[in-house]
């Protein structure tokens, strides 16, 4: 019995730790985003660049659900550090993304970490 409870226990601290460990996000539904002042000083400028570029297709809701969830809400492929980058390439390639390397670059590290921050 004991063993049982240390181990309802411990389920309830992994369960509770990763309901915290979420990034801060602002809004609901199409309008959620990352909360800008959750975001590091040397990440806002990124952020900012994101915001204006990414969300011409699709709202940030994409990305925040990505993020939180680790899947991917399209294909529903995990979603980590390696697709963060597939994903990058595949913006890249598309003609009418209208970003250059160097933003691309800047969005997958501002994603990489967003991820390290979700998973804190
Ligand atoms: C040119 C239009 C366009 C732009 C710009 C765009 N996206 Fe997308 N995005 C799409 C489409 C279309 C999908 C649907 C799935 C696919 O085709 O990959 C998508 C899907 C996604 C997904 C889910 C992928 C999946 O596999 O479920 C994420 C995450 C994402 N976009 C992030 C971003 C980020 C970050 C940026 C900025 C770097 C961005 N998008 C800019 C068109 C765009």
């Amino acid at each position: 019995m004991r063993k049982l409870s240390a181990i309802a226990l411990l389920l309830t601290m992994v369960i509770f730790s990763n309901a915290d460990a979420r990034v801060k996000v602002k809004g609901q539904g199409d309008k959620i985003n990352f909360d800008p002042d959750a975001i590091a000083p040397e990440f806002r400028a990124s952020f900012d660049l994101m915001n204006r570029k990414c969300t011409r297709c699709h709202t940030m809701e994409m990305v925040v659900t990505a993020v939180q969830t680790g899947r991917a809400p399209v294909t529903g492929q995990r979603f980590g550090k390696q697709a963060v980058k597939a994903y990058g390439i595949k913006m890249l390639r598309r003609s009418n993304t209208d970003m250059n390397k160097q933003e691309i670059r800047n969005v997958v590290l501002l994603l990489n970490y967003l991820l390290d921050e979700n998973a804190k």
